[in-house]
């Protein structure tokens, strides 16, 4: 079985892109700080289909300093890393004059840094196999604007930055990288949103529908597999149309 680490993969998007991983015949490796009942559900059906295809790996990504520890800790008890999928994040929101600096910099140290310096250290498992594939989860808001969200709009607009200039990077060593961007999508981190925002931007979109958790997990199963084996450096949006 390859492995793949998804980040986040505790809930919303992150346990979407694993259930739909287990299901292609991956093994995922699930990285939260905390654990959940959801967990425990998607671990029983892993079971069922492919026994050890689930693992749980309890780690606070903002520990920049641990990261290099952490990566080998799995290297050693998994094997090589095949799949990164950088999906944790976290969103503050709020108009940037009265934004703490320290949330400011919690935004940047979670969606920003943690994934660069966790790819680095992962980067280097891919080279010595002379393959991977890394997917950075951005959003929509990195071409788009929304009003209180400077700062995280900044952070998923440097993953697209990072993953082309990556992309040409590993390249040579046959080591993928791409983003997806997804549209407003329900879950933990989006429930601030009122109803009548998200009949909204179902309204305004081009499908006048929303995007969902399956619709984020099938771009990057997609681009995990072998279908997509000459696509690197791109970003697939993944927003019903919402920018269209
Ligand atoms: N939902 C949307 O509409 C939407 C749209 C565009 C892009 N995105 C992006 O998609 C990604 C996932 O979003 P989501 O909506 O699924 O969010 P979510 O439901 O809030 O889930 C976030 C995940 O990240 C984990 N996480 C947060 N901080 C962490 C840390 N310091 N260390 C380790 N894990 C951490 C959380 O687990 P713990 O809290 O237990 O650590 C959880 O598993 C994010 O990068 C987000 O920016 C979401």
């Amino acid at each position: 079985m390859r492995n793949v680490l998804v980040t986040g993969g505790s809930r919303g998007l992150g346990l979407g892109i694993a259930r739909q991983l287990i299901s292609a015949g991956y093994r995922v490796l699930a990285v939260a700080r905390s654990h959940n009942s959801q967990l425990d559900e998607v671990r029983a059906q892993a079971e069922a289909l492919n026994p050890g295809s689930f693992i749980f790996c309890p780690f606070d990504l903002a520990e920049i300093e641990k990261i290099p520890r952490f990566v080998s800790q799995l290297r050693k008890e998994h094997g090589p890393i095949y799949g990164l999928v950088n999906n944790a994040g976290i969103s503050f929101e709020g108009v940037l004059a009265m934004m703490p600096t320290s949330q400011i910099e919690q935004l940047v140290r979670v969606n920003m840094l943690s994934p660069i310096v966790l790819t680095k250290y992962v980067v280097r498992s891919m080279m010595s196999q002379g393959e991977g594939r890394i997917v950075n989860v951005s959003s929509i808001m990195a071409f788009t604007g929304y009003n209180g969200l400077s700062v995280y709009g900044a952070t998923k607009s440097s993953l697209l930055g990072f993953s082309r200039s990556l992309a040409r990077e590993v390249g040579k060593l046959s080591i993928q990288v791409n983003s997806v961007a997804p549209g407003f999508v329900d879950t933990e981190l989006t429930r601030s949103l009122g109803e009548e925002q998200r009949d909204k931007i179902a309204r305004r979109s081009a499908l006048r529908r929303l995007a969902e958790v399956e619709d984020v997990a099938n771009a990057v199963e997609f681009l995990l597999s072998d279908k997509a084996k000459n696509i690197t450096g791109t970003v697939i949006t993944v927003d019903a149309g919402s920018t269209a």
